[in-house]
């Protein structure tokens, strides 16, 4: 049974709403999965994971949250992370996803392998809910 652990930021709830919709589709295809705000998470949730998902608002001027979220990644640059199996999943209210592309590339960097990402504008819609169980889905196939 393969272990998911979704780790996200939220401040009013968008990005929360996704990272449910991420977990139930991980579960429906039979993982194991493990939710946590990042201020409760841990190196170890990630490592002992077989994949990971990370979710942020844009925020701080069109990036990810930077108080929380930016610390606990900036923890696996110097941390051996293989090519884990990795989404990443946010939402902004102007920047059009610029955010995203930044984060992608900070998380090739740091050698996480990003297989899926998902934005959306503000809330999410009822279609891309679905894309969040289907990335759920995804990340332990
Ligand atoms: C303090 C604050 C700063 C924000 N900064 C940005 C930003 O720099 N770029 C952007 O596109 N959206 C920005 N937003 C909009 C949020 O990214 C957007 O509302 C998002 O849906 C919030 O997610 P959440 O409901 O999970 O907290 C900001 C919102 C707040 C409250």
């Amino acid at each position: 049974m393969k272990k998911l652990t979704i780790i996200y930021w939220s401040n009013n709830g968008n990005v929360e709403v996704l990272a449910n919709h991420i977990a139930k589709g991980a579960k429906e295809a039979g993982a194991t999965v493990l939710v946590k705000l990042v201020s409760e998470a841990t190196v170890e949730d990630v490592t002992g994971a077989d994949a990971v998902a990370f979710g942020s608002p844009s925020m701080d001027n069109n990036r990810i949250e930077q108080k929380e979220m930016q610390p606990f990644i900036d923890k696996f640059k110097l941390i051996p992370i293989s090519n884990k199996v990795t989404g990443l999943f946010g939402s902004y209210g102007w920047d059009d996803g610029e955010f995203m592309n930044k984060w992608v590339s900070q998380m090739k960097d740091y050698e996480f392998n990003v297989i899926q990402n998902l934005t959306v504008n503000e809330a999410p819609s009822k279609q891309q809910l679905v894309e969040a169980e289907e990335m759920g889905k995804n990340l332990v196939k």
